[in-house]
């Protein structure tokens, strides 16, 4: 995940080699449970305060076993949609790994889940937060063409000494955009849409501030991942913020790539 800060180097630079075995199997019925509950909390109490695209892709997730999802079955629903796949890894994986993932249309899912104990908070994000956050959203035409563009311009920033400059902005759109909708804010980022607490704050707190999303501002605004946030940026959903990302062709690319003023 991006959220990490940059790391330049790694065992290995292929993707390919961060991938291991889902092994739905051998998790635990507790695991399974676990994944129920968390699943049945955030559908029943917050479903209708989520995006459109994001309820339209939850069918994904009803398969035909209970609990996490097997991947390789999820990925006979997805496949065919967009074009992603999820692939398992142990855990968080390199910036330049994630991008280079996200640039062939694979997402990286973290093969474990939290425990009952840790139902309201998990500070690295768990098999619940990869596919119940971000798998809905990659169903969604204009959202898997985002994610494909943000991870070549991830690598492209990188290889250039600044991925934190698309970190923030997958950071403030993918994970903990809001977006109106209907005239509605409602949530669309992956982080908000997987988190019980963070969910409500967003929307409704007073005390967080909320601005209209703006590409050039997500880019130069750091972020802190360890707590909850104190801003969000709304934007037209992942329509508009396909544009914007889209819209940065191979020269606006490398004033991307420039340090921020
Ligand atoms: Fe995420």
């Amino acid at each position: 995940m991006i959220e990490q800060a940059l790391r330049k180097s790694s065992a290995s630079d292929r993707w390919q080699d961060y991938v291991i075995a889902q092994r739905w199997d051998a998790f635990s019925a507790e695991d399974h449970a676990v994944w129920d509950i968390l699943f049945e909390r955030q559908v029943d109490a917050r479903g209708t305060r989520i995006v459109a695209p994001f309820l339209d892709g939850l069918d994904l997730l009803h398969l035909s076993k209970p609990g996490i999802p097997d991947l390789a079955e999820l990925n006979t629903k997805l496949l065919p949609k967009t074009g992603w796949r999820t692939v398992a890894v142990p855990g968080l994986v390199p910036d330049h790994i994630f991008f280079a993932m996200l640039s062939e249309r694979v997402f990286p899912i973290g093969n474990f889940i939290r425990t009952r104990a840790q139902l309201d908070y998990l500070d690295e994000p768990d098999c619940f937060h990869d596919i119940f956050g971000h798998v809905p959203m990659l169903s969604d035409p204009e959202q898997a063409r985002l994610m494909e563009h943000v991870g070549k311009l991830g690598l492209a920033a990188i290889a250039r000494g600044h991925g934190e400059i698309v970190a923030r902005i997958y950071w403030y759109s993918v994970e903990f955009g809001l977006s109106r909708e209907d005239g509605q804010v409602k949530i669309y980022g992956a982080g908000l849409a997987s988190s019980f607490g963070e969910f409500g704050v967003s929307l409704d707190d007073e005390a967080v501030e909320r601005r209209r999303f703006s590409i050039a501002e997500a880019a130069s605004t750091p972020y802190e991942n360890d707590h909850m946030q104190p801003l969000y940026f709304i934007s037209d959903g992942a329509s508009e913020v396909a544009a914007q990302i889209c819209a940065i062709d191979a020269a606006a690319r490398d004033a991307l790539a420039a340090p921020p003023r």
